[in-house]
């Protein structure tokens, strides 16, 4: 199994950490603060019970048992490893790959949230929308062809574009439709 590929050392897991806060933790975290997943509450009524998922070290329940390159396939393109796709989780075509590495990084650490934890919410219920549209517009991205580095960091417009669109996926929210959007050029549509 390929696992710990990624130097779980004080950088990348502090980068991690701060990707978790602005991204992960707000659909995953319970009120312990622990990523064992819950009800999506906010999720429009319109796409079914949207339920996230424990993504604690935990070997069952959790992503203990992932490879590290399962996590990063996944987080790029929304299939899980048994074929599966993913609805309403966003995936990630931009963010950089140390970044993405930097998640897997902090997943894989000691820090609280990400710690073994059996608790997991029930399947989601989606809706019959929601189904149809995963045939048309919601379908998995293809994974990058090519590597992804970051933007010149002292361009503070340039770095906070960057933030913005791969990280923290504003567009999702914020564009003028909710569903018809090209996710790897946000700014299209
Ligand atoms: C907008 C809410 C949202 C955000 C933000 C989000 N997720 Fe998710 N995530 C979900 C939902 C909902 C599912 C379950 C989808 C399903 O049931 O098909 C999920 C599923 C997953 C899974 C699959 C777990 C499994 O057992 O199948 C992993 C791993 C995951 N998310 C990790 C992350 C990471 C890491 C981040 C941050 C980089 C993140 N998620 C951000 C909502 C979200
Ligand atoms: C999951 C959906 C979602 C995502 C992702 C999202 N937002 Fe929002 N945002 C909202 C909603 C909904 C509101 C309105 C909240 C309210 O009125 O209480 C809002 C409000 C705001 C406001 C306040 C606007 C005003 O007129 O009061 C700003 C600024 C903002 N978002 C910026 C961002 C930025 C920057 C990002 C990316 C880092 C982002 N949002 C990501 C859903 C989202």
């Amino acid at each position: 199994m390929t696992r710990l590929r990624f130097l779980i050392t004080p950088t990348p897991v502090a980068r991690g950490e701060v990707i978790e806060n602005i991204q992960c933790m707000s659909c995953h975290a319970d009120n312990e603060n622990r990523l064992t997943g819950k009800r999506m509450a906010e999720v429009p009524a319109i796409f079914g019970m949207v339920y996230s998922k424990n993504t604690t070290q935990d070997w069952e329940k959790g992503i203990g048992n992932w490879t590290d390159g399962e996590l990063i396939y996944f987080l790029r393109t929304g299939i899980r490893r048994d074929g599966s796709y993913a609805l309403i989780m966003p995936q990630y075509p931009n963010m950089v790959d140390e970044d993405l590495q930097s998640v897997v990084a902090w997943l894989r650490s000691d820090r609280f949230p990400v710690q073994a934890s059996k608790p997991e919410p029930q399947a989601s219920e989606f809706s019959l929308v929601t189904k149809l549209l995963t045939h048309v517009l919601l379908k998995p991205l293809p994974y990058p062809q090519q590597f992804i580095t970051f933007p010149d960091t002292t361009d503070q417009v340039a770095f906070g574009r960057y933030t913005a669109d791969a990280i923290g996926d504003c567009c999702a929210c914020h564009s003028s439709d909710l569903v018809d959007q090209d996710k790897i050029h946000p700014h299209r549509t």
